[in-house]
């Protein structure tokens, strides 16, 4: 049977509904009993009969910081995807998502390990992939640097390294590290929000760039690379580089709006980033623009993901059909 971590999220429900239609045994966690509405949204994009589907799944609620919990999940299981975690710019979320992402994923791990686990999935991030030297392609191999990483990247690289120390003490893993996901239903959060702000007409846009990938190719490189016998080894799944000016290009005319066009000028991103820590500071605002994610606005990481084509002979779906595909699911909602 196979565990999956974060069933409710953008990947975790992709996930499930690409297993459950392969006829796997799946178990899944879950926090509250409102989030497996959002599940049964995005099986109901690709199936007539999201619910039906949903009674294959065996749904268990636990938080992965919960170690009484967690176990309750792992009797009979012989594959892990772990896809729980905080996704948070905001530095003073640093203590919540060490916990979650990193002492939750050594919870994982441990798990794993006593229970014997075959093989354990983590999904990471290109955000815990070292930077660039001298502006070469990233890849796998990129040496780690903290020093201007996000607090969301610092506890995805830690949560790694416990990874690592589990295939050390004996459970076979890949971790994949994905850039943005482009994938529908989530449209406040990550790539979603890309399209919520382009419905609105917006004239600006950031400048920078990073690299997407959809949530098909995601779920087709985790499910190819847990069955093969490809272990211990870590793998960037990127499908195309492209600067927030190019995406809303795409992303608008689908929409049926004209794309932003005005490029926020630096000197702009230093005041934003300098007036929202004002905010929260005398407010207690959530942070929207930190110092980091300004000073990476400046330059765009290019990513590689030969590696993954190389292992798995991958090919990479159509990046503008899937965004056609959330725009129209998008516009559906209303
Ligand atoms: N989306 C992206 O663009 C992207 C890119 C690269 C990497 N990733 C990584 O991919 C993974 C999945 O991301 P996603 O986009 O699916 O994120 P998401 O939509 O925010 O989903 C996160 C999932 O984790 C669950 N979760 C959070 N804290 C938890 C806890 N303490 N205990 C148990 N479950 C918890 C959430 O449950 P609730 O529904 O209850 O909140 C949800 O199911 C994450 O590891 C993320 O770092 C995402």
């Amino acid at each position: 049977m196979i565990l999956v971590t974060g069933g409710t999220g953008l990947i975790g429900s992709h996930l499930l509904f690409h297993l459950v239609k392969k006829g796997e045994a799946v178990r899944a966690t879950y926090r509250s009993a409102d989030t497996l509405d959002k599940v049964v949204k995005i099986f109901g994009y690709y199936s007539d009969n999201p619910s039906s589907l949903m009674e294959h799944i065996d749904w268990v609620q636990a938080n992965i910081t919960n170690i009484g919990e967690l176990e309750a999940c792992f009797e009979g299981i012989n594959y892990v995807y772990h896809c729980a975690a905080l996704i948070s710019f905001d530095p003073k979320l640093y203590k919540t998502l060490a916990k979650t992402n990193v002492e939750g994923t050594a919870n994982v791990v441990n798990l794993c390990l006593k229970y014997k686990i075959e093989k354990l999935c983590y999904v990471s991030s290109i955000a815990a992939v070292g930077p660039s030297i001298k502006g070469n392609v990233v890849t796998e191999e990129n040496e780690w640097n903290d020093t201007h990483a996000s607090v969301y990247g610092i506890t995805k690289h830690d949560a790694e390294l416990e990874v690592w120390r589990g295939s050390q003490e004996g459970v076979d893993v890949v971790i994949v590290n994905p850039g943005v996901v482009i994938g529908p239903g989530f449209w406040k959060s990550g790539s979603g929000s890309f399209f919520t702000y382009a419905a609105k007409g917006k004239k600006s846009f950031i400048p920078g760039g990073t690299g997407f990938v959809t949530i098909n190719d995601v779920v087709s490189a985790m499910v190819a690379l847990m069955e093969s016998t490809i272990a211990q080894e870590r793998f960037i799944l990127v499908n195309q580089n492209l600067s927030y000016g190019e995406l809303f290009q795409k992303i608008a005319p689908k929409l049926g709006v004209a794309p932003p066009t005005k490029k926020v000028p630096f000197w702009m991103l230093e005041l934003f980033w300098r007036l929202d820590w004002l905010r929260s500071k005398l407010r207690g605002k959530r942070r929207r623009l930190t110092k980091t994610m300004a000073k990476k606005l400046y330059k765009q990481e290019l990513y590689s993901s030969t590696k993954l084509m190389d292992a798995i002979d991958f090919t990479f779906e159509d990046l503008d059909a899937a965004i056609a595909f959330c725009c129209a699911k998008f516009k559906e909602k209303g």
